[in-house]
């Protein structure tokens, strides 16, 4: 989906090559320490936000990029209710729309496969802003650009991706995107209900990258640069009696963090519920919340390189 220097629709992790996330990341670099130079960068253009799930931080890290670049935004949260959707509209003629309103789509939908679905229609770019348990691809540009801020390097880490990672749409894809570098290797920490899903497995055993599967968190920690903690997610599951089984299964402390290399980070795509302790907020090496706010710069540099 990459069209020379400019990407038109962003669906998956698959579609960036190595040397557009270095430039992706560079841009934001750039952005970051010059935001002046960017003030008017998408004068005049629109950003459509469709929300068909809750967000915080994808939503407005969004409208707050495309606004620091000049541009203007419109859109619906909880779309299933405030969108003609509760009339019965389709997703594909909602975008059919909404593409003849703004220049730019950026959609969150509870269906796997949705974006794609709305690519498939629409004469703007599509963002997927996370499509069910599929992708969630900003968010996997902003936990990269995170590992390498904090850690300096993405080449030889060893990384734990930790707790609901069958339903988990930003370990799969900072998974697709760890695999275009070198000497990864992963750990996929989950109880047999909730491990890692087959084709990610199967693509990396396909890209030469290194993955264990275990239950055994308190093992793995002391190998990692990277703990990636995931929240289990009670929205995915129809047995909700299987969910509190799950609960809770894996927990950050101050007890876990004894267990982990004095360097090495703890990540979370956030929000989370009870996975990791408060307490582990006042130690440097909680990344967490750096992370989400990186995800400005990098919204802003891919925003800049679809509109610009
Ligand atoms: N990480 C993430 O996607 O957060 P939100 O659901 O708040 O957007």
């Amino acid at each position: 989906m990459a069209v020379g220097s400019r990407l038109t629709h962003v669906i998956e992790s698959q579609q960036f090559s190595r040397s557009t996330l270095e430039e992706l990341f560079a841009r934001s670099e750039e952005i970051k320490r010059e935001p002046h130079r960017f003030m008017t960068r998408l004068n005049g253009q629109v950003m459509a936000a469709l929300f068909y799930e809750p967000s915080t931080r994808t939503r407005l890290s969004f409208e707050a990029a495309m606004m620091r670049l000049g541009g203007w935004t419109m859109g619906t949260d909880n779309a299933r209710e405030f969108s003609s959707t509760a009339k019965g509209e389709t997703l594909e003629d909602t975008i059919r729309i909404v593409s003849g309103y703004a220049d730019v789509i950026v959609l969150r939908h509870n269906e796997e496969g949705a974006a794609r679905r709305a690519a498939a229609v629409s004469s703007v770019p599509i963002i997927n802003a996370g499509d069910g348990p599929g992708q969630h691809p900003t968010q996997a540009l902003l936990d990269l650009y995170t590992i390498k801020d904090e850690l300096n390097r993405i080449d030889g880490i060893r990384i734990a991706m930790v707790g609901d990672l069958a339903n988990g749409r930003t370990v799969r894809s900072l998974a697709y995107l760890l695999s275009k570098f070198k000497d990864i290797k992963i750990w996929f920490v989950a109880p047999p209900q909730v491990a890692m899903r087959d084709d990610l497995k199967a693509h990396l055993t396909e890209h030469k990258v290194p993955w264990v599967e275990t239950e055994d968190l308190d093992a793995v920690l002391p190998e990692v640069d990277v703990v990636y903690q995931t929240r289990i997610q009670k929205e995915r599951f129809t047995d909700q009696e299987a969910y509190q089984a799950l609960k809770g299964v894996y927990r950050i402390d101050n007890r876990t963090l004894g267990l982990m290399r004095k360097y090495a980070i703890v990540m979370h795509p956030l929000p989370r519920v009870d996975e990791i302790a408060p307490e582990v907020d006042a130690d440097p090496r909680a990344a967490y919340f750096r992370q989400a706010h990186n995800g400005l710069h990098i919204r802003m540099a891919l925003l800049d390189r679809v509109l610009g």
